[in-house]
């Protein structure tokens, strides 16, 4: 997979952290039949966040079960470090969080020098001012909309502000993801605000029937941001 897939278009992402781990190929085959071209892997380290979830080892299983785009989210520390695993692992996007690193330009040219698309997250309690510097090297900007490290967790709308602002700043060239606490109440906000990528674990993964919960948040994101831009 080369771009990012559907051109500014809207796009929903599941969230594999929410997914059955006894049967995960099982688990993205579903959203995949369903229509779901983005898929979201949430990497934890138990030190950037409180938990662990899964490594390279997993991304580079699941690879030759899917044609989805790989959008690695990496709540890690040292992420220039581990960057060429998710590369090699067969990561299209891989994210880095702002506060991980003291050297976010370093990490960036790291993914860039392993040919793939680079996007940067920012955490709740984190003012856009810390991504400006490299706003325009980033592929997409992940605002995370909970606290790191956990699914299920309530949607902070005190973000809402960043979303606008990054609406305002981003070329049509980047992606704007929202990432915690997405449902199909709280989607309706982050399209307002401007959002494009919109995660969703829980609301996905944990509800009986995935795809009809997939196709049901799609449906909403994009005919909200049909009434946003007519
Ligand atoms: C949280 C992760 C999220 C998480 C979202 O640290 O980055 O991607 O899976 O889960 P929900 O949609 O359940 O809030
Ligand atoms: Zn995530």
């Amino acid at each position: 997979m080369s771009g990012f897939p559907g051109k500014g278009a809207m796009r929903v992402a599941p969230s594999l952290l929410a997914a059955d781990f006894s049967k995960l190929a099982e688990e993205v085959a579903g959203v995949e039949r369903a229509g779901a071209e983005v898929l979201h892997l949430d990497v934890m380290d138990g030190r950037f966040v409180p938990n662990i979830s899964f490594g390279p080892g997993v991304v580079a299983d699941l690879r030759p079960h899917s044609r989805m785009y790989f959008d690695t989210h990496l709540m890690i520390e040292e992420p220039g470090r581990y960057a060429e695993a998710f590369a090699q692992a067969g990561a299209d996007l891989i994210t880095f969080h702002i506060e991980a690193t003291n050297a976010p330009e370093e990490v960036v040219a790291e993914i860039r020098r392993l040919g793939k698309s680079v996007g940067v997250s920012l955490n709740p309690a984190t003012e856009v001012s810390a991504i400006e510097p490299i706003l325009e090297k980033v592929d997409l900007v992940l605002v995370m909309s909970v606290r790191p490290g956990f699914g299920g967790q309530s949607f902070m709308p005190e973000v809402l502000p960043k979303v606008r602002w990054l609406r305002g700043k981003l070329g049509d060239h980047q992606r704007l993801e929202i990432d915690g606490g997405i449902d199909v109440e709280t989607i309706d906000h982050v399209v307002r605000a401007g959002a494009d990528t919109i995660v969703a674990g829980s609301a996905v993964f944990g509800t009986e029937d995935h795809a009809a919960a997939y196709a049901m948040l799609s449906t909403r994101a994009r005919q909200v941001a049909e009434e946003v831009m007519p």
